[in-house]
């Protein structure tokens, strides 16, 4: 890789809300199950986040955490945010990471339909999720079950957990959570017409369809400090369809934006995951969703997808397409990311070859390890 890297438009500062950034590398949430058993976060991990925010990330969005004890876990092992103890583990990770420099984000995520560990996965409509459940973080394996219909008093808890895992997140001292309703997760199946049967309020019209994740966004923005960071991660495609795109296209995306910004997201992070930011950041017309979702909302827009890529992160922000740019593979063997790019060191490429010995952040670390025996 040739390269003027210091002159580079990601090292440039940025903010998101009040919230003052030392680039635009932001590390992408991925979920490592390397909690406890009871889901909560612990040194080791507090050690592997403070790599990349020692590596130079401006902001770390930290893995999907579950945030209620009812329906919404999805694996063995992911990390929660709605016990004292799991608030206090995460209280480590963000200190670690503050004590570098870097801000930190939660991803708050509920599993519904595809959740591999509840018994009875619950959704907005009985309808069995497609696709096959994740290999790699056990606890239930095969296809998709069909999940039980979540009644009105079930989503209105399932709300007021994630408004009060939020509030747990501020306390821990986290600098904003992240609202996933992307990859074919609850929100997202709420959002997807496939998945979706219900009426109104909270089915039907893409309105509709998007209001479960506004409420959540909205509460949340009340409930905690004004300079709490909110953001909201979307996606078209889903972990176990790749090719699924929003059936609405453009139409569907201007409802979608300016329904999250009207409830107060701070931010929209279009995921980009397989395929990468070309593919499943634009529409089937190929209009660019992350450009769109800039200029109909004014808010930051992080996109993702492969942007390790010198040049096209590069083409990405100074074409005005996004302001920050989400990493994550490459992350996983780089940590240091945004400081070999201001060094103009060469960048080591990702190899699947990481997860040998698990998803976990253990199996990494024994297989580094190894590499530097
Ligand atoms: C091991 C792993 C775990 C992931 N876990 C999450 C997660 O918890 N939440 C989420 O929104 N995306 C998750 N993702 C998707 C990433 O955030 C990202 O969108 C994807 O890797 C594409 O970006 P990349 O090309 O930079 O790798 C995960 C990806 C990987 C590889």
């Amino acid at each position: 890789m040739t390269q003027t890297a210091n002159t580079h438009p990601a090292l440039n500062t940025g903010s998101i809300q009040n919230l003052e950034l030392a680039n635009r590398y932001v590390l992408a949430p991925m979920s490592r199950a390397s909690a406890t058993e009871d889901g909560v976060p612990t040194a080791e991990m507090a050690e592997y986040y403070a790599r990349f925010a020692k590596g130079g990330f401006g902001l770390l969005i930290a893995e999907g955490a579950y945030p209620d004890t009812t329906f919404s876990q999805a694996y063995s092992n992911q990390p929660g945010l709605c016990t004292d103890a799991q608030q206090e583990g995460w209280r480590q990770v963000v200190e670690a990471v503050h004590a570098q420099g870097s801000k930190i984000v939660l991803q708050l995520i509920h599993a519904g339909a595809v959740s591999q560990v509840v018994d009875v996965p619950h959704g907005p409509s009985p309808i069995r999720p497609e696709g096959h459940m994740l290999q790699m973080y056990g606890t239930k394996q095969g296809p998709y079950e069909e999940p039980a219909e979540l009644c009105e008093k079930d989503i209105a808890a399932l709300k007021a957990g994630f408004v009060q895992a939020a509030k747990r997140a501020e306390k821990a001292g986290f600098d904003g959570v992240e609202i996933h309703c992307a990859n074919g997760y609850l929100l997202d199946q709420f959002l997807t017409p496939e998945t979706n049967l219900r009426n109104a309020p909270y089915g039907g019209s893409v309105e509709n369809r998007i209001r479960l994740t506004c409420e959540i966004i909205a509460e949340v923005r009340a409930i905690c400090r004004q300079d709490f960071v909110t953001g909201v991660r979307l996606s078209q495609a889903k972990a176990t369809q790749p090719d699924y795109f929003w059936m609405g296209g453009l139409d569907d995306a201007r409802v979608i934006f300016s329904a999250v910004a009207e409830a107060g997201a701070s931010f929209i992070h279009f995921a980009s995951e397989r395929n990468g930011y070309f593919y499943h950041s634009s529409t089937k017309d190929g209009v660019r969703l992350t450009k769109l979702a800039r200029e109909i909302t004014g808010l930051p827009v992080i996109a993702n997808g492969g942007l390790e890529d010198f040049s096209l992160s590069a083409q990405i922000l100074s074409e005005g397409e996004a302001d920050f740019l989400a990493i994550g593979k490459s992350a996983m063997c780089n940590p240091d990311l945004p400081n070999r790019i201001a060094n103009q060191q060469l960048l080591k490429d990702f190899t699947f070859e990481v997860f040998s010995y698990g998803i976990q952040v253990s199996g990494q670390l024994k297989w580094e390890a190894e590499q530097s025996a």
